[in-house]
């Protein structure tokens, strides 16, 4: 059945091919934020490429769009809704990745970016739900199959042919590293940028009434070179030195499976008991103590850890029998 430009069949697939992306760019940005390592890369690539896959469809998707505004049904705005949050995220994305506006003032395009994607999730799902997408059996064919194959191919080769072009311009997203993070400030630690998870307000702690005693673990010098890689966007590499968690828990850690490590503020993550070795607890950067808005009197340090699993403002570090695995996979405070 032919309607209008654009056959029944042919919506359908349009509409079903950017459920599949927008789903696909949600989790892939999600699991690029879960590693400061090389699945953070393979996890953008696929990230990007369903972006780029997103904008591929959109002279489509307003054919769709068009039509569909011209009957009068109920709570169009929030389909508007939707397309503004979904190009806002879009823009945000680039305008990160190509460097062109990474931030102004407090706030940073990587913010925005996932702001807004977090923001279009229950106008997408309200979306699904009230447009629904009737498809018949017929449209779930060989064809459709080596084309949505066809299709994924040149939203990968596009994404790659953008990549490439922005590595050979002076843009500042060439040299970003492969998480997306800008390096900032490296083994200048009043160049570091400060960022916290989410509304963490600096708290002003007196390390004379720490808990852990700021004068016995001053007296520490562990030191690790190690890269702290944001979720905001940024990246610093600082020389750290402290005590090593497994030296902090000498003879407490039989039978823990975790250590849970926790802040002023109250915001905490929980580490495999194996990874003691490996953390830091940092009373110094740069051989200066830390000032309040990296941590003072201590933060953690986690090498290939991104960024919100460094606790700061650290007031207990906690030999634990529930296995690391036990919290919320990103903080939720
Ligand atoms: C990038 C994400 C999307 C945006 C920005 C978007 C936007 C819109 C807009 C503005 C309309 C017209 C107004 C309306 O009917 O309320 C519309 C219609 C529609 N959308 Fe979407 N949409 C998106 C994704 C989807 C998805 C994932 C599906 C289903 C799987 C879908 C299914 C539909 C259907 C069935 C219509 C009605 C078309 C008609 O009445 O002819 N859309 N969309
Ligand atoms: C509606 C959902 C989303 C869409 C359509 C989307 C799309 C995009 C696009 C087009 C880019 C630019 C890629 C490039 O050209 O290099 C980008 C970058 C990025 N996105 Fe998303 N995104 C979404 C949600 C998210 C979420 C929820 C997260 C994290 C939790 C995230 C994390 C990132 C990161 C880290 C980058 C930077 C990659 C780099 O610079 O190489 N995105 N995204």
């Amino acid at each position: 059945m032919i309607l209008g430009s654009v056959s029944l069949s042919h919506r359908a697939r349009v509409n079903l091919a950017l459920l599949a992306l927008l789903a696909g760019a949600f989790l892939t940005g999600w699991l690029a934020f879960s590693y400061a390592t090389a699945p953070a890369r393979w996890a953008l690539v696929a990230h990007a490429s369903a972006g780029v896959g997103i904008l591929l469809l959109l002279p489509w998707k307003s054919m769709i769009a068009r039509r569909g505004l011209r009957r009068p049904r109920p709570a169009r705005w929030a389909s508007i809704a939707l397309g503004v949050l979904v190009l806002v995220s879009i823009a945000g994305g680039l305008l990160h990745s190509s460097g062109a506006l990474v931030a102004w003032g407090a706030y940073t395009a990587m913010e925005l970016h996932v702001g807004a994607a977090i923001a279009a999730v229950p106008f997408a799902a309200w979306h699904v739900l009230a447009r629904p997408v009737r498809v018949r059996p017929s449209d779930l064919s060989r064809r459709l199959f080596l084309r949505t194959g066809a299709g994924l191919a040149l939203a990968s080769v596009s994404y790659a042919g953008g990549e490439l072009a922005l590595r050979a311009s002076s843009l500042p997203g060439a040299g970003r590293r492969f998480t997306g993070s800008y390096e900032v400030g490296s083994f200048d630690p009043d160049a570091m940028p400060v960022s916290s998870w989410m509304f963490d307000a600096v708290p002003a702690l007196d390390a004379a009434a720490w808990a852990l005693g700021y004068e016995a673990l001053a007296r520490f010098d562990d030191r690790v070179t190690a890269m702290l890689d944001c979720t905001g966007g940024f990246c610093s590499n600082q020389e750290w030195a402290g005590v090593r968690v497994d030296r902090l828990l000498a003879g407490r850690l039989a039978g823990a499976q975790s250590i849970s490590v926790v802040s002023a503020t109250g915001y905490a993550r929980r580490f495999p008991v194996e990874e003691a070795s490996r953390l830091l607890l940092a009373l110094r950067m740069g051989g200066r103590p830390l000032s309040a808005e990296h941590g003072f009197p201590a933060r953690l340090v986690a090498p290939d850890r991104r960024g919100f699993w460094w606790v700061k403002w650290v007031v207990a570090v906690r030999p634990e029998p529930v296995p690391y695995w036990w919290q919320p996979p990103f903080p939720l405070q």
